[in-house]
C-alpha cells in the first residue's frame, strides 16, 4: 500500500502517568448504561425509524433494563419532536427510566430542545459542541477560545431553560471529536462548563467523552479517560461517560480499557449499531461481564428474541459471527472442536461443576436463549464423529458403540461432502435410520423362539425371496444361537459379534435399542441396529440388519 505515508497519528497520549488502569484485572461492575440506539443508531439506518418502531424500539430497550435511553434530537426533526412528545404525554417512560436528548451548543436548538421536553418526569440534556484539532480548524475555524466560549454559553443557557421548563433535568456535557482533540484543552473546557453547572450531591452532571472516530490502539483512549478523571473538578460528582464508535473494530476494547480507567457509564448500541462501524455494542459488553461472574445489569437471556425485533426494526443484518448474537457463534463444526464440547457438557453434569469451563464455548448457550441442538454442533465434512454421535445422543438419545461411531461418521460426512451442504440434526437422524435401523432386505427377520437347556436352542422364521422358511439352531446364548442359524442356514460367514443394548425413553413408552457390529472374512466391519418394544427382539433385528448389510455388500 504506497500511501501509508499520508498517514500520522492524529491523537494526544496524555503523559504516561495514567496508565493505572493497566494494574487492573477485569471490571468488577456493570458502568450505568444508556443506548443511544435511537439517536447514533437511528440517525445511521438507510430507513430510519418511524414513530411506531421507535416506540416498540423504547419498549425492547426498557424491557431489556435499560435505565437511561437516548431518545434522539427532538429539535432537529419533527419525527424525534413529536417521538418525545408521545413518550412524554402518554406517559410512557417508565418512573425509573431516564429518557435523554441531544441538543448542540445553539440557542434556538436549546431552546426548543426544552420546549420537547416540557413536562418530562425526569430527563438528561445532553450539550455538546465539537472540539478537535481538525474540527476548529477545518470546519469552524475558531480559535481555542471561541470554541470554550460555544460551550460555556450553551451549558448557561441549559442551566436557564432548564429553570424555565417543567421536569427534573440532568445536564451532560460532550466535547464531541474528544480523541482528536488535545488533552489538556479537552481537560480545559469540560471543567469550564462544570464550573457553570457546579456539581455536587444533589446536581450530579455527566461528562461523555466520545472516541467519535477512534483515532488510537484502545490503551491510548484509556490513558486519555484516566487522565480526564484524575484531572476533572468535582469529580466525586461527575458521572464520567464514555461512548465509542468502533472505525477501528475496537470499540469494546475502548469501553473495557475505559472502564478499567475510571469510566462508570457507557453509551451503545445494540450490536453497535450507529454511524458508520457503529457505536460500542452493549450486548457483547454486557454479556463479557456475564462471562467474568458479573451480573451485568441488563437482561439478555432471549438474545434470539431481541435480534429479531432488532433485524426487523433496522432492517439491518447481525453478522454470523457476531459475538453472542450471531447466527454461528456457539457452533462447531471441527470433530475436535466437537468432541470436545460434547465431552465438557458430560463432564458438567457428571461432576455438578459450579463454574462454567467447557472447552470453546465462552458461556452456556442456554443463558442467553440459544439452543444446544443445532447451535452447538453442526454438522458438515469437516466435522468429527464426535459430534455426530452427540447429535443422535442428545436429541434421539442413540448412544453408539465406539466403533460404530466411526463408521457412521464417515458415512454423513461423505454424504455432506457430496450434497456439498451442511446437515440438520433430523438429517443426520435419516440417514442412520436408512442405514442401520431394522433392515429387512434382502432376508425379513419374522419371528423366533427358544427352548433353553444346556445350549439355547432356537427357530427363526424368515422371508427371503418371497418365501418363508423355518430355520432351527442351537448356541450358547439367545443371540449366538440365532447367529449360528444365520451363517449355517444361509451360508454366510462372520465373525467378532460386537453388541452393545440400551433403553431407549423412559416409561410405559420406553423401547429398547440394540446396536451388533459383525466382521466378514475381509475384516470389515457391518453395523446394524434394532428397535423393538422387546429387548431381545431389539438385538435379532440389529443382527438381522448387520447381516443385510453385508450381503447386499457381497
Ligand atoms: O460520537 C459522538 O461524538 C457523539 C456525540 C454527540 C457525543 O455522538
Ligand atoms: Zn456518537
Amino acid at each position: 500500500m504506497k500511501n501509508y505515508n499520508k498517514y500520522a497519528r492524529s491523537y494526544f497520549m496524555p503523559p504516561k502517568t495514567s496508565m493505572k488502569w493497566m494494574e487492573k484485572e477485569y471490571v468488577t461492575k456493570a458502568p450505568k448504561w444508556c443506548s443511544v440506539d435511537l439517536r447514533d443508531g437511528n440517525q445511521a439506518l438507510i430507513v430510519p425509524m418511524n414513530l411506531a418502531e421507535k416506540l416498540e424500539y423504547f419498549q425492547l430497550l426498557v424491557d431489556l433494563g435499560f435505565k437511561e435511553i437516548e431518545v434522539g434530537f427532538p429539535a432537529a426533526s419533527e419525527t424525534e419532536f413529536t417521538f418525545l412528545r408521545t413518550l412524554i404525554e402518554q406517559d410512557l417512560i417508565p418512573a425509573d427510566v431516564t429518557v435523554q436528548v441531544l441538543t448542540q451548543s445553539r440557542e434556538h436548538i436549546i431552546r426548543k430542545t426544552f420546549d420537547a421536553l416540557q413536562g418530562v418526569r425526569k430527563a438528561v440534556v445532553h450539550l455538546y459542541n465539537s472540539t478537535s484539532v481538525a474540527q476548529r480548524e477545518q470546519v469552524f475555524k475558531k480559535s481555542k477560545e471561541e470554541i470554550i466560549q460555544i460551550a460555556v454559553s450553551g451549558a448557561e443557557l441549559l442551566t436557564s431553560c432548564a429553570a424555565e421548563t417543567e421536569g427534573d433535568f440532568t445536564f451532560q456535557y460532550s466535547p464531541e471529536s474528544f480523541t482528536g482533540t488535545e488533552i489538556d484543552f479537552a481537560l480545559d473546557i469540560c471543567n469550564q462548563v462544570l464550573d457553570v453547572w457546579k456539581p455536587g450531591v444533589d446536581n450530579e452532571v455527566i461528562i461523555n467523552l466520545p472516541a467519535t472516530v477512534s483515532l488510537s490502539m484502545p490503551h491510548v483512549y484509556a490513558s486519555q479517560i484516566e487522565y480526564m478523571s484524575e484531572h476533572l473538578k468535582y469529580r466525586e460528582h461527575v458521572i464520567l461517560s464514555i461512548h465509542p464508535h468502533n472505525d477501528r473494530g475496537t470499540g469494546v476494547a475502548d469501553a473495557e480499557l475505559g472502564m478499567l480507567a475510571g469510566a462508570d457509564r457507557v453509551e451503545g448500541t445494540l450490536f453497535g449499531n450507529g454511524e458508520r462501524t457503529g457505536n460500542v455494542d452493549i450486548v457483547t459488553l454486557a454479556l463479557n461481564l456475564y462471562s467474568h461472574g458479573i451480573d451485568p445489569e441488563l437482561n439478555f437471556e432471549r438474545i434470539p428474541d431481541v435480534l429479531k425485533v432488532y433485524e426487523r426494526i433496522t432492517k439491518m443484518k447481525v453478522p454470523e459471527r457476531h459475538p453472542y448474537g450471531g447466527e454461528l457463534v456457539f457452533t462447531a463444526f471441527s470433530g475436535s472442536h466437537q468432541d470436545a464440547i460434547a465431552k465438557g457438557i458430560k463432564w458438567r453434569e457428571d461432576n455438578a461443576e459450579p463454574y462454567w469451563n467447557v472447552p470453546y464455548l465462552l458461556i452456556d448457550p442456554t443463558d442467553i436463549g440459544r439452543e444446544y441442538e443445532g447451535d452447538i454442533i453442526r454438522i458438515n465434512s469437516q466435522s468429527g464423529k464426535g459430534g455426530i454421535a452427540y447429535i443422535l445422543e442428545q436429541t434421539y438419545g442413540l448412544d453408539l458403540p465406539i466403533q460404530m461411531r466411526e463408521s457412521f461418521g464417515y458415512r454423513v460426512k461423505s454424504i455432506s461432502d457430496h450434497l456439498h451442504k451442511e446437515l440438520g440434526s433430523a438429517e443426520i437422524y435419516t440417514i442412520f435410520e436408512q442405514e442401520y435401523i431394522n433392515l429387512n432386505k434382502p432376508i425379513q427377520f419374522i419371528d423366533y423362539s427358544f427352548k433353553s437347556g444346556e445350549q439355547f436352542e432356537t427357530m427363526i422364521e424368515v422371508k427371503k425371496d418371497g418365501v418363508i422358511h423355518e430355520f432351527t439352531g442351537i448356541g450358547n446364548g439367545r443371540l449366538d444361537a440365532i447367529s449360528q442359524v444365520i451363517q449355517s442356514q444361509l451360508n454366510i460367514s462372520y465373525s467378532n459379534l460386537l453388541y452393545k443394548e440400551h433403553a431407549l425413553g423412559t416409561g410405559s413408552d420406553s423401547k429398547a435399542v440394540s446396536y451388533v457390529g459383525i466382521t466378514n472374512e475381509s475384516g470389515t466391519i457391518y453395523w446394524g441396529c434394532g428397535i423393538d418394544v422387546d429387548i431381545m427382539t431389539s438385538s435379532i433385528k440389529a443382527l438381522f440388519s448387520a447381516v443385510n448389510k453385508l450381503i447386499l455388500d457381497q
